[in-house]
């Protein structure tokens, strides 16, 4: 049931529309003035009369029904009160019926939507700074999949550059091919990082990257042959963290899939006169638009990153005719985002519009910022090691007869990572601190993973809901129903905000009803009645956290 609507249908003004009508239409910050009301401010001008005039004369004409129990004209507001017998009937019957599906909706269907997430450089370890796209691109997929759009994953990997140049030369140096396959990720930041140091000295090294860079890009079998090694071995490390944060790609076309794509660009981008030169390199020029200029080539004809991601944004549109292309990329890529969408727009693709950068915070040590080469850098993959090591302690200790240890701490302990990841508004820097993922207490994963557990374990022991009839609610009954019923809206809110933190913030608020309710209502009760609706409701919980919970790549376990 959408009450905005119900309610702007019924209200039926002759100079404004439904959609505008229902837009007007707010969630009163105190539900004693109401469930729903219409500030009728926003209709003055329109209906040319003071909103407390208005408000009298709508509610005048407003017929109550078996949805809107009372309406009631207070200061220029139209407020509702639902009637909320009716509204739980219809929550819990469609929750139950609709189960894993309770949430999801049809509006994306037909459209696609690609999300270029996680994009990891290839060679370079895989640290606590690449958990914030790598967690909010999968919960994007999972969230616009719930709503029926085709999704396409994209790991746009960061596979071209002088850096694999360096590698090389630090190889032949410094490793070999037992190394390598010994100490895999390690060795090669351990050779990247000396690299740096030793160059530092002696300048020359820089020159021999270069040149086994170009080796590489004209196809010498060699070279070749140590960056695909390279490449193998990141993918398959990461891949492990992938599994462990239930991440998902469609394609891993990196940026080196788009060196034989970048020519036509570049040619249509002369043609139709958008490239000047300026001290040899080819660029765009975007003072108009208040910018510095996108490079385009180098003085000696290099391609740069925004080339790259002009060509993968022209052939995504080819391949997959998406309605929008995200790009889930740190807030310091702000100015690249801006600079290539405009470039897209300039040659003259309406579709440029559709191209959006979701950009997130920083993650930074208390130590400072993150650096590969200084080695300053907290691994992604010992972070969740050592929580998925703390939940099992914490499991040990508080229960420790529990079935799958081991199952139950790795879903506790990554989904601890996963869900402090998304917890505040993207936008948000972050300083990373252990103690604070290792917490267990407060608005934390493992707090709505519990709740699901104590859902689970009320259900085993009191049974599942049998008939019931609704005729009261206790207040902590009404905030459980009136809490689901805005699931719905909540994911579709996510989607429009690329915002996973409101699903976030959401379980965290459908625990806390649940867990007052079942403090202050006895489930295990005498009263049939009351026992199969309390039932419900808890059924209805588990649910509903188990599908927000899962559009975040959480998974829920049953006794904790
Ligand atoms: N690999 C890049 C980095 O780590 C991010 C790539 C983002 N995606 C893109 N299409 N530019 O900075």
């Amino acid at each position: 049931m959408n009450y905005k609507n119900h309610i702007a249908k019924k209200l039926n003004i002759d100079s404004v529309d439904t959609p505008t009508l229902e837009s007007y239409i707010e969630i009163p910050p105190n539900l004693e003035m109401g469930d729903y009301a219409l500030p009728c401010f926003k209709l003055s001008k329109i209906l040319r009369s003071s909103p407390i005039k208005i408000a009298e004369d709508l509610k005048a004409g407003f017929v109550l029904d078996e949805y809107i129990s009372e309406c009631s004209a207070v200061n220029g507001y139209l407020n509702f009160k639902v009637n909320r017998i009716s509204l739980a009937n219809e929550v819990l019957s469609k929750v139950l019926n609709e189960k894993e599906n309770y949430g999801s909706s049809t509006i994306g269907k037909g459209k696609t939507i690609c999300i270029d997430y996680s994009s990891i450089n290839i060679a370079k370890p895989f640290h606590i700074g690449h958990l914030s796209t790598t967690v909010i691109g999968s919960a994007l997929c999972k969230i616009f999949k719930f709503l029926g759009y085709e999704v396409v994953g994209i790991n746009h990997l960061g596979d071209y550059g002088t850096q694999f140049g360096k590698l090389i030369v630090a190889f032949k140096k410094w490793s070999s091919f037992e190394a390598v396959k010994e100490g895999r990720l390690k060795e090669l930041t351990r050779i990247y990082v000396k690299f740096h140091d030793e160059a530092k000295l002696n300048p020359s090294l820089d020159d021999e990257a270069r040149r086994y860079f170009k080796l590489i890009e004209d196809g010498d079998e060699e070279s070749n042959k140590l960056f695909n090694l390279f490449k193998e071995i990141t993918l398959e490390e990461v891949d492990k963290i992938y599994k462990l944060l239930n991440v998902s790609f469609d394609s891993y076309a990196g940026e080196s899939f788009y060196n034989d794509k970048m020519a036509p660009v570049v040619e249509e981008l002369k043609e139709k006169g958008l490239i000047k030169i300026s001290d040899g390199a080819s660029i765009v020029d975007l003072e108009e638009y208040g910018m510095p200029p996108c490079l385009i080539l180098k003085s000696d004809g290099s391609t740069l990153y925004a080339t790259r991601d002009i060509a993968a944004a022209m052939y995504r549109k080819k391949t997959y005719d998406f309605d929008k292309c995200l790009y889930v990329v740190a807030y310091q890529q702000n100015l690249h985002f801006k600079q290539f969408f405009k470039v897209v727009e300039l040659m003259g693709r309406e579709w440029a519009k559709d191209l959006v950068h979701v950009a997130y915070g920083m993650v930074s040590l208390e130590s400072g910022s993150m650096s590969t080469r200084s080695g300053n850098v907290v691994l992604l993959e010992d972070v969740i090691n050592k929580t998925i090591e703390k939940a099992y302690k914490v499991i040990e200790e508080k229960n420790p007869n529990i079935k799958d240890k081991d199952h139950t701490a790795k879903a506790v302990g990554t989904g601890a990572v996963i869900f402090g990841a998304l917890c505040n508004n993207k936008i948000k820097d972050i300083v990373f601190s252990y103690d604070r993922v290792l917490s267990f207490e407060g608005e934390t994963c493992p707090y709505v993973q519990y709740t699901v557990a104590r859902c689970n374990s009320v259900l085993n022991k009191v049974g599942e809901p049998s008939q019931y009839t609704i005729s009261e609610l206790a207040e902590e009954e009404y905030d459980v129903v009136s809490t689901l019923s805005k699931f719905g809206e909540i994911v579709q809110s996510a989607s429009k905000n690329y915002e996973p933190s409101l699903i976030t913030r959401y379980a965290l608020e459908l625990s806390g009803v649940f867990n007052k309710f079942y403090m202050n209502c006895k489930i295990a009760c005498d009263d049939d009645n009351a026992k199969n609706l309390r039932l419900a409701l808890t059924k209805s919980v588990k649910i509903t956290l188990t599908n927000a919970l899962n559009l975040l790549g959480i998974e829920t376990v049953e006794e904790m």
